[in-house]
């Protein structure tokens, strides 16, 4: 079954064919990210008009990239939520229409679903169920994926998504947009250990996690560094932020294991790319004897081919939805209603 699958919920577009969820036939891809960088992040209606302008080539380019016609689609998949609502609309409104041309089904998909079946393009024996650490720019959740499209919450951030806590201290350290992978690039450089940074407990919530006072302590180190006119060892701050988000994110998705019993973690999203925090769930999946499944850097990021791997589960799973459909900025990604 050849999937058309779209992606528009942020600052890429996205659209891919992907067959019976597993083999990637194309992926056109185009990254927003250096016109966001000029203001510091991404503008929202600046997306929604890129979004416009792009997508209608890259689904030609997807089709010609997979050597197929439109006539070997089978069905049509799209993020409806969560993102930015105008973008998301963009990306969704436009795959209603080739669905409705095509004569196809319209496969509504959850990006973070999406995400985390970014897995499955690149681990052929992966099949839940499983753990997942769904870690981005908007999310941050700890999964409990008993099976292709029957999850549950586990844990999740009340605040700020670990993704937008990286790039909004990247912004502090003079990094450019998307601060992440900077950051990773510069804390590679120290050892750390410099400066003490909170890590935040939810009262009566063990698997809940919050970013928002390390994002703001990051910000009054530099704020103050600047007023007293000291110098920032800007290095050991990336590495010592990095370890204060992977000891938030750890140690909790081990408790998770620990509840449900899985044997097996999965990582998923931009911020799975995270070398520091790759490192430190190898060391914790092999002390525990669990299976760590990290997704290539390639399939971190937003791209179109999770949606349409995510989108051929959907599909068996009898999630079709109508013309009627709508986008959504926010959606639990355990709701089966659209
Ligand atoms: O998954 P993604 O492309 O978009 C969302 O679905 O939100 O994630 C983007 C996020 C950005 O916040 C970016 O800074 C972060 O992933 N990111 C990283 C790294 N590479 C990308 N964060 C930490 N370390 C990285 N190497």
């Amino acid at each position: 079954m050849n999937i058309l699958s779209f992606e528009s919920s942020c600052d890429e577009t996205a659209v891919a064919v992907v067959r019976d969820g597993r083999q990637v036939l194309s992926d056109a891809i185009l990254s927003q990210a250096d016109m966001h960088a000029l203001y510091g992040g991404v503008v929202p209606e600046i997306a929604s008009r890129k979004h416009v302008e792009a997508i209608a080539g890259l689904a030609e380019q997807a089709l010609a990239k997979a050597h197929l016609t439109k006539k070997d689609i089978d069905a049509v998949a799209a993020t409806y939520a969560p993102g930015l609502i105008g973008a998301v609309l963009v990306g969704l409104s436009f795959a209603k229409s080739a669905a409705y041309a095509l004569g196809v089904p319209l496969i509504p998909v959850h990006h973070v679903r999406g995400h985390i079946a970014a897995n499955y393009l690149a681990f052929p024996e992966l099949k839940p169920p499983f753990l997942a650490l769904a870690i981005s720019g908007g999310n941050t959740l700890i999964v409990d994926v008993k099976d292709y499209t029957d999850m549950t919450i586990l844990g999740a951030t009340r605040d700020d998504a670990a993704g937008e806590c990286f790039d909004k201290a990247a912004r502090v350290l003079g990094l450019p947009y998307p601060g992440g992978k900077p950051m990773d690039e510069l804390a590679q450089k120290s050892e750390g250990g410099v400066y003490d940074l909170p890590r935040a407990h939810v009262e009566g919530a063990d698997l809940d996690m919050s970013f928002s006072g390390l994002k703001t302590a990051v910000v009054n180190l530099a704020h103050n560094a600047e007023q007293k006119g000291e110098t920032l060892n800007r290095a050991a701050l990336a590495r010592d932020f990095t370890r204060a988000v992977s000891d938030t994110l750890v140690p909790r998705a081990v408790e998770a294991l620990h509840r449900t019993g899985h044997t097996v973690m999965v990582a998923a999203g931009g911020v799975a790319a995270n070398s520091i925090i790759r490192a430190d769930l190898e060391t914790a999946c092999r002390r525990e004897g669990c299976r760590l499944y990290l997704p290539p850097l390639s399939l971190c990021g937003d791209n179109g081919a999770m949606i349409g791997a995510q989108g051929y589960y959907e599909y068996m799973a009898g999630h079709i939805a109508d013309l009627t459909l709508n986008a959504y900025a926010t959606r639990d990604l355990d709701e089966n209603t659209f």
